[in-house]
């Protein structure tokens, strides 16, 4: 049995439908306990892993655990897994986490939780994958208002990655022990300004959509509306100051999966429903 926490997430719910695919027993945990309709044969279960007792009935006969980063439970999920005899543990983690900043929130959530692992005495495979091409469902209000789409950090180019091709690396590293011990850093295959982006989806959505370009005090007041203000500083260290580069291609998801990352306008066009 393979447990995966963040069941119902971009990555979670990708992976699950994989391992189902593949006739795995696999576990599906989310707060909810919402069950996939494309992957049947899962079983969907309760748990928050902000409460670890929450969590300790679904890790039952599990050999191999994929982890979502930073909830509070995590180090002693980690040490009810290993009790409940898990053999492997595939953290999902960020690009950022190889910063080593821990004073940035974003980066500091997820080096905790890496060293959570890492000291958890499980056999373990950490995934940092740069921002996932699923962001620009952020877009989707705008998109459905007008053609214009307001976008931060529009001179930052990032290598954004589909949550398919990180689900299909965790499915490699938790059915196998070739990548125990590694942190795999996880890349689309090719870096794209916020506005290539827009254009893409315009594409796909036979709109004429165009990118306009936020200025940073703009993008401040827009992401603060939306999240707390230590990870829009951790978003404007990253990408501000450039603490950060997401614009390099590695090899690393063709290497794992024997076959190239998807393109944006690959996840555009599965995706372009939700527009
Ligand atoms: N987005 C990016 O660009 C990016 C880049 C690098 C790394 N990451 C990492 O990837 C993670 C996001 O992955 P994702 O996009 O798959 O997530 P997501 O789509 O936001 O899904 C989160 C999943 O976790 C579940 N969940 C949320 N809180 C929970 C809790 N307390 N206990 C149990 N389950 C909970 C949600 O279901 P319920 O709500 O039903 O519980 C859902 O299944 C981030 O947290 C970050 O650590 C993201």
């Amino acid at each position: 049995m393979i447990l995966v926490t963040g069941a119902t997430g971009n990555v979670g719910a990708e992976l699950v439908r994989a391992l189902a695919q593949l006739g795995e027993p696999v576990r599906a945990l989310s707060r909810s306990g919402r069950a996939d309709e494309g992957a049947p044969g899962a079983e969907a279960v309760a748990g928050d892993l902000n409460r670890p007792e929450t969590v300790r009935n679904a890790l039952d006969g599990v050999r191999a655990l994929f982890l979502m980063s930073g909830y509070g439970g995590q180090r002693e999920i980690l040490a009810d897994a290993r009790a409940a005899g898990v053999r492997r543990v595939v953290m999902l983690s960020g690009k950022s986490a190889g910063t080593g900043d821990t004073g940035n929130a974003v980066a500091g959530y997820l080096i905790d939780a890496e060293t959570a692992v890492r000291e958890s005495g499980l056999p373990w495979t950490l995934l940092r994958p740069t921002s996932f091409m699923s962001n620009a469902l952020r877009l989707v209000d705008q998109i459905r208002k007008g053609d214009a789409v307001r976008v931060p950090f529009p001179d930052v180019y990032t290598a954004d990655i589909d949550p398919y091709d990180i689900a299909q690396v965790a499915l490699t590293a938790l059915l196998s022990d070739a990548y125990a011990g590694r942190a795999l850093e996880l890349t689309g295959p090719e870096a794209l300004l916020p506005a290539d982006r827009v254009r893409v989806l315009g594409e796909v959505l036979g709109r004429k959509l165009h990118a306009v370009g936020l200025t940073h005090e703009e993008a401040r007041i827009e992401l603060e509306a939306g999240m707390p203000k230590p990870y829009v500083d951790a978003f404007f260290s990253f990408f501000v100051d450039g603490t950060l580069d997401e614009s390099v291609v590695l090899p690393t998801v063709q290497e794992v999966t024997g076959r190239a990352p998807r393109t944006f306008a690959e996840w555009a066009r599965g995706h372009a429903e939700a527009f």
